[in-house]
C-alpha cells in the first residue's frame, strides 16, 4: 500500500516531471517554509515514534568530499528513523572521483535514490549537480553555505530561549559558511544578527544585501561590526565557529594572527543577556575561537545544538521527499 509517505510515491512524482524541492541554501526557503522545519522537527523531536518508518523503503545517497561527524551521523540516523536506507558513497570509490561529470552522476543517482545530500567545496558545482537531480538534493555543506546546521542552531535558541523573532544573536569570527547560512536564517526569522568579523574576513556581501532586503518584510537587522564586545552586548545567543575552515589549511597561520582577540570568553559571555546561550557549530578549538569555561559552561548548548541536527535533518528528509510541510504525524 502507498502513502504520501511511500518512497516509490516520491519517486514516481520525479519520474513524472515534476521539479524536485532541493535546500541548497537556507534563502531559498520562505520565512513560513522555515518556521515550518523547525516546528516539524521539534514534533519529531518530541515524539519520535509518531515519525518511525514514514519513509518506509526510501533511499538517500550520501556523499562527503569533506569530513565529517555530525552531519554524516545524523543523516544516517534521519534517514534510519523514517524506514530509509542511507548508502554512504566514498567519493574516491564513485566515478565522480575519476571525472564522470556531475551531471551525470546526478541523472544517475536520481533514477536510484530519493534524495541525495552532498558536501563539496563549491556552491555552484552543488547547484549545477542539483539542477539535473530529478530528486530532493540537500546541501550538507560548502564553502559558501552550510543550511542544514542554520536550522539546527535556530532551533536550539529557540527550545532554549522562546519565539525568535526580535532576539538578538551575536556571531564572533570568521564570516565563513557557517555565519552565511545563520545570516539568511536570521532574516528569515526576523532576527537582529550582529557579527563581529576582522577586516578582510567579512561574511559575502550578496548575502548580506539579500538578508537586509529580506528584512524589511520580517523586520531583521544584519550588522557587521569589528568589536566582538559591541556584537555581544545584550545578546540572547553569542556563536562562534572555527578560525580555519577545512579547505583553507594553508591560510592557518594569517588565520591565527588575524582572529586574535576574536575568541569567546567568560568575559564576552557576561556582556550579554543573563539567560544568553553560547552555540558552536562544532568542531571547537578550545583555546583558539572559544575558551573552555565557556565551552563546558552553564550556558553553553552545543550539545543539544548537535543532536538537533538530527531532527531538522530528518525534517529536511520528510517535508522535501513528501511534500508534505505541514508534517502530520504518520501514526
Ligand atoms: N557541524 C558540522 O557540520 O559538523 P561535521 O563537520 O562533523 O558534520
Ligand atoms: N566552517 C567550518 C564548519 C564545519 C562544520 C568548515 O567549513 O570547516
Amino acid at each position: 500500500m502507498s502513502g504520501p509517505g511511500d518512497s516509490s510515491t516520491a519517486n514516481q512524482a520525479a519520474r513524472a516531471g515534476d521539479p524536485p524541492r532541493h535546500y541548497l541554501t537556507v534563502a531559498s526557503l520562505t520565512p513560513d517554509e522555515f518556521a515550518r522545519l523547525i516546528s516539524l522537527a521539534r514534533r519529531m523531536k518530541e515524539e519520535p515514534a509518531a515519525w518511525r518508518d514514514a519513509i518506509r523503503g526510501g533511499k538517500l545517497a550520501l556523499i562527503f568530499d569533506k569530513p565529517s561527524t555530525r552531519t554524516r551521523v545524523s543523516f544516517e540516523a534521519a534517514a534510519v528513523n523514517l524506514g530509509m536506507h542511507p548508502l554512504m558513497l566514498r567519493p574516491d570509490e564513485l566515478q565522480i572521483g575519476r571525472g564522470e561529470p556531475p551531471q551525470d552522476t546526478a541523472r544517475v543517482l536520481s533514477r536510484l535514490v530519493d534524495a541525495i545530500a552532498w558536501r563539496t567545496f563549491s556552491q555552484a558545482r552543488l547547484e549545477q549537480f542539483a539542477s539535473y537531480s530529478a530528486v530532493p538534493v540537500i546541501n550538507a555543506l560548502t564553502d559558501e553555505h552550510h543550511p542544514c546546521q542554520a536550522l539546527a542552531d535556530l532551533m536550539t535558541i529557540e527550545e532554549s530561549i522562546g519565539a525568535l523573532a526580535g532576539r538578538r544573536l551575536a556571531y564572533v569570527g570568521d564570516g565563513n559558511n557557517v555565519a552565511n547560512s545563520l545570516i539568511e536564517a536570521g532574516a528569515l526569522a526576523g532576527m537582529h544578527v550582529v557579527l563581529a568579523t576582522p577586516e578582510g574576513y567579512e561574511p559575502d556581501p550578496a548575502i548580506v544585501a539579500a538578508a537586509r532586503e529580506r528584512g524589511r518584510q520580517t523586520g531583521a537587522r544584519i550588522e557587521i561590526v569589528r568589536d566582538p564586545a559591541a556584537a555581544a552586548r545584550g545578546a540572547d545567543a553569542v556563536y562562534t565557529d572555527v578560525w580555519t575552515s577545512m579547505g583553507e589549511e594553508a591560510e592557518r597561520e594569517a588565520r591565527q594572527r588575524a582572529f586574535r582577540g576574536y575568541v569567546v570568553t567568560p568575559a564576552l559571555m557576561d556582556l550579554a543577556r543573563p539567560a544568553a546561550i553560547f552555540l558552536h557549530c562544532l568542531p571547537a578549538h578550545r583555546g583558539e575561537e572559544v575558551e573552555e569555561a565557556v565551552i563546558e559552561g552553564p550556558r553553553s548548548r552545543v550539545w543539544d545544538e548537535a543532536e538537533n541536527r538530527l531532527w531538522t535533518e530528518q525534517a529536511v528528509l520528510y517535508a522535501l521527499i513528501t511534500g508534505d510541510w505541514r508534517g502530520e504525524p504518520v501514526r
